[in-house]
């Protein structure tokens, strides 16, 4: 069935599927989204590039490209209503919370979300989800930046209409809250190599989640939230927050191999080590672990890479680790380049979830296109009790 997208019967007990998106060789450490290597399209291309490719299937031509971006960045602007909704948020909301809500609520922007529920045909579903997944991809950027000025109890910003994807949502941010907030080329070029390396992960919990709520007939908008939701889990997506957490707790090189050992006696994790699929060096963290001096020679040296290096140094020659095959994940330096960003630590997830919208968005419309799609239905292995008669209160001690 190449080339189609199929859940194999057995992906009722499996959870195993087929997809075109994104390949990884767990062993060989290798990560493809649509058979271009990630460290080439890390290298040379931008993130709303990666974005149609992943999306399409094919890299942009010029005039595709243009396009495409035109498309995107006139559908950065969100409804005033759900600015009020987010500034209703308590004050210290988790801006990941304020993220999976706003995306939900965004379904209820556009009565026709879902023309499957209103009967429409497949011309008129295929021509609206270009614009959902425009109106998407343009609209996360600004509600990252909603929950995140929240957060700093800062007003919101429009959107600007003169800077390219990465750069309008860091002027949105507007750290420095000066109006004439430029941002610097080097921290857009690492947070898009970022939204590069964080587009898609084939089937991670989230992709997982999206794929199982669009087989229902979700529309994008509501399937977004739900993978969201899965993505905030701190051994998923929100592991890079835990990642600074568990530095900062460490604080020093000298209190290396106390934590060392507590990991050993199962008190804690080492987080962002280990993975699913790698048990390799993801090839992701390899290119992280680069930016970061790139944005530590715009921002000053994050103080906490010198703990972050020396554990993964220890790590890798430790037996504990080596014989369990724990590498650095994705997650691991991906923090402490948020955190000398001037990010606070609950923005990390957000700072994922925005380019893994793309990665989303892609496996939604793929089952969209499955001529044998069904409803996942995973079958159970149950465990409970054999049948019993029930016994009324007054018998039971
Ligand atoms: C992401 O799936 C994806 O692709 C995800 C992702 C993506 O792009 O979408 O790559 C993003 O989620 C990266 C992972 C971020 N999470 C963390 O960094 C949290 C810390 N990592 C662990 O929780 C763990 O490694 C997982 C959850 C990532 C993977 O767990 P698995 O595959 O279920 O591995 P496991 O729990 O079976 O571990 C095997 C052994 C166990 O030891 P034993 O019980 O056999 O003696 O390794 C140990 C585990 O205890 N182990 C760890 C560890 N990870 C695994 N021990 C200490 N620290 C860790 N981080």
């Amino acid at each position: 069935k190449l080339g189609v997208t199929m859940y194999d019967p057995g992906y009722m007990n499996t959870a195993s599927a087929t997809s075109r998106i994104c390949y990884i060789d767990g062993d060989k450490g290798i990560l493809t989204y649509r058979g271009y290597p990630i460290e080439q399209l890390a290298e040379s291309s931008n993130f709303l590039e990666v974005a149609f490719l992943l999306i399409n299937g094919s890299l942009p031509s010029k005039p595709q490209y243009d396009t495409w971006k035109k498309h995107i960045m006139t559908h950065t602007f969100i409804h005033e209503n759900l600015i009020s909704l987010m500034q209703n948020f308590r004050y210290d909301a988790h801006p990941m919370g304020m993220l999976v809500s706003s995306m939900a609520a965004l379904a209820t922007f556009y009565p026709e979300a879902n023309p499957a529920l209103r009967g429409e045909g497949v011309y008129k579903q295929k021509l609206l989800r270009n614009k959902q997944i425009y109106r998407i991809i343009g609209k996360i950027t600004t509600i990252a930046a909603c929950a995140y000025r929240h957060r700093i109890g800062r007003p919101y910003n429009q959107p600007s209409d003169q800077l390219d994807f990465t750069a309008n949502f860091l002027y949105m941010l507007d750290h420095l809250s000066e109006k004439s907030f430029t941002p610097h080329p080097k921290l857009v070029h690492a947070l898009d190599v970022l939204f590069i390396l964080h587009a898609d992960h084939e089937m991670n919990c989230s992709t997982a989640a999206v794929r199982h709520v669009a087989s229902a007939g979700t529309d994008p908008y509501t399937a977004i939230a739900a993978a969201a939701s899965a993505l905030y889990g701190p051994l998923h997506g929100g592991a890079n927050e835990a990642v600074l957490h568990m530095l900062e707790d460490i604080g020093t090189v000298d209190r290396i191999p106390q934590f060392i050992q507590d990991v050993k006696d199962r008190k804690k994790k080492l987080m962002g080590f280990g993975h699913r699929v790698y048990k390799n060096y993801d090839p992701r963290a390899k290119i992280i672990s680069r930016v970061a001096y790139e944005v530590f020679d715009v921002v000053g040296r994050e103080p906490l890479i010198e703990v972050a290096t020396a554990l993964e140094q220890i790590a890798l020659k430790d037996e504990y680790f080596v014989s369990r095959k724990l590498y650095p994940n994705v997650d691991f330096y991906s923090g402490l380049i948020y955190k000398a960003m001037g990010f606070p630590t609950d923005m990390f997830p957000v700072l994922f979830a925005i380019p893994r919208t793309v990665g989303w968005l892609a496996h939604w419309l793929e089952l969209q296109d499955d001529p044998e799609l069904r409803i996942v239905r995973p079958k159970q292995v149950y465990s409970g009790h054999q049948t019993r008669d029930y016994v009324p209160m007054a018998s039971r001690e």
